[in-house]
Order: C-alpha cells, then structure tokens, then sequence
C-alpha cells in the first residue's frame, strides 16, 4: 500500500503536474500550500496550510500524516537552503520518512548557473539528514525561452551555441509521481536523477522550434557578456538577479547542460518530449 504523500508547490507549474498525476494513481495526498484558497481540488486530497518553508510549525502541522514529501523547491536567490533545510526538519519532525527534492541540471559548488549551487546546498543538507531521499535534477524547462522573449518575441542573451536538452514539466511529473506512488521500492533511494529532454539543443534551434510550434516569429540574438549586462542594467535589473540571469545563459554557452539521460523514458516507460510538442508556451516577457 503506498503511504500519504505531501506536495508543495501545488500552485505552481510542477507541483500541480505531481498532484494531479498522483490523483489519477489514486494515491492519497497532502496538498501544502501558501494560500489554501489556490490549493488545486482533487480527489483523495486534502489541503493544508497556509504553510511557507520557512514556517516551521506551520509546515510541521501540514505534513502531519506524510509518509513521503515531494519538496518542490522555491524560488528566492541565497535563500534555498533555509528554506528548504526549515521545509524538510519540519517534515521529519511530523513523520516523514522518504523525501523527493526538485533540484536543478549541474548542481554543484561550482556550477556556472547562480541558482544551481543554491540547489546544490540543499541537496547535501538532505543527504545528511538519515532519511530515504531521492534527487531529481531537471534541465531548463522548455517553456523559458518563451517566457524570455521581449515584445518582438526576440531572446537575447549570452548563450552562445552551447547545447542543452530543455525538458517538459509534464515529463518531470511523470517521474516524481511515478517514484513517489511506489513507496516501497527503494531502488532510487539516495539516487540523483538528471530529468532531461530528448535532444540537446542550442537556444537558437530551441527558439526555432517554438517559432515553429506556435507560428510566431521568435527567434534568438546572442550578445555578449557585457551587451547583456548593460541591456539588463538599463532595465533596473540588479545585483544577484543580473548574476542569476547572466549564469543561465552562460550555463549553457559553457556547456555546463549539455547532457541526454535516459531518466525519463526509463522510469514513465515513455519518450521525453521534443520542444516542438510541449503544448504551451508562456507569454513574452514573463521571465525577464
Ligand atoms: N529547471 C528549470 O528550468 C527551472 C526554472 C525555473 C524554476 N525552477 C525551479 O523549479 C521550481 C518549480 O518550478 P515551477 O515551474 O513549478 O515554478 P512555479 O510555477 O513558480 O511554482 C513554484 C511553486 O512553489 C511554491 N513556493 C515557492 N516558494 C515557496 C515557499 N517559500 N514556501 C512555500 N511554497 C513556495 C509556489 O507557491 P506560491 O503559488 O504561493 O508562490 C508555487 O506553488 C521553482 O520554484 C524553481 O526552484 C527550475
């Protein structure tokens, strides 16, 4: 019998994925959230908080009664790993035993991509805390360069032609639900799972085939380091915003992503979708 799963982050992108495909496998949920009121509604599902991952008790009493934890990691720049480390003593002291962290492609100490190493620090804190766990490590979500483009649908940035395999949201919910429905098989535990696309592409050919997808113009612009960081400058973006951004892109340049895995096909039994099929695209603009 698979035990109660919790999942955050089910008002985002990810964790929304998660839940529903663990309502369809009828596996019974915790769905923890900031504003109950955006909590999805699904069957064999219950809704908890308002909990934030710095909010120790609340979260303690919204993971009461969970076996597992999906931690869907969240978004403000050096400060993952408080959070997280608040979200997962919190889930311990509740019951938990098994936790599934959403970290990111290349985490590491060094890694080019600012965020990746906030990843990294969360992933060392978890794997010294004596319970099961599993790392999942997406590569850049598909739908970015969308969300990257300006009003004329340009991206531009320092990417270069570096490659990397940009993945579906929907493909990494299919394996963290499938890993957290089977509780008892601990084939995975301790296990870092680099959750890629099938192809690796350069963001120019990327660009391209949203253009083609949506049939709008998109396409990309390399510039410099110093290009970009003077547009975004002018823009008012600052400090480690800037350094987050720039890295992304600078991640990729390097090669830093530039990896195929077989996570996706293995573990849903299904290929990972190319980023001409991913089905929705966000408007321009809303990641810059
Ligand atoms: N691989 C990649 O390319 C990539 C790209 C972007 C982000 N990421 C990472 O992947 C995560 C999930 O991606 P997504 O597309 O699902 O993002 P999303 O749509 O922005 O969803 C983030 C979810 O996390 C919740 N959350 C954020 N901070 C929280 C906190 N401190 N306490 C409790 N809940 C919190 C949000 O709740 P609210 O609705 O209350 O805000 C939301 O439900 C991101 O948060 C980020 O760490 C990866």
């Amino acid at each position: 019998m698979t035990g109660t799963v919790a999942v955050t982050g089910v008002t985002g992108e990810l964790g929304s994925r998660i839940a529903a495909r663990l309502a369809e496998a009828d596996v019974p949920q915790l769905l923890v959230g900031r504003d109950p009121g955006r909590i999805p509604l699904l069957p064999g599902a219950e809704a908890r908080g308002p909990a934030a991952y710095d909010e120790r008790d609340a979260m303690r009493a919204a993971l009461e009664g969970a076996s597992t934890l999906v931690l869907v990691s969240g978004r403000p720049l050096g400060r993952r790993l408080e959070e997280h480390a608040t979200a997962v003593e919190a889930g311990i002291e509740a019951g938990v035993r098994r936790v599934l962290y959403v970290s990111l492609l290349g985490a590491s100490v060094t890694a080019t991509y600012r965020n990746a190493r906030d990843h990294w620090l969360t992933e060392l804190f978890l794997a010294d805390r004596g319970i099961r766990y599993t790392v999942f490590r997406p590569a850049f979500y598909a739908p970015t360069p969308a969300a990257l483009a300006d009003d004329r649908l340009r991206v531009r940035g320092p990417g270069g032609t570096g490659r990397t395999a940009f993945v579906a949201h929907d493909d990494i919910a299919d394996v963290i639900a499938a890993v957290a429905a089977a509780d008892a098989d601990t084939r995975h535990d301790g296990a870092v799972l680099d959750v890629t696309g099938p192809e690796s592409l350069t963001l120019e050919e990327a660009v391209s085939q949203i253009a083609a997808a949506t049939g709008r113009p998109y396409g990309y612009e390399p510039e410099t380091l110093e290009e970009a960081f003077a547009r975004r400058l002018r823009d008012g973006v600052r400090g480690v915003q800037i350094e987050s951004w720039l890295s992304w892109y600078q991640a990729i340049a390097r090669g830093d992503l530039d990896t195929v895995t077989d996570v996706v096909p293995r573990i849903t039994g299904k290929p990972a979708t190319p980023v001409r099929d991913i089905g929705w695209w966000p408007e321009p603009n809303v990641a810059r």
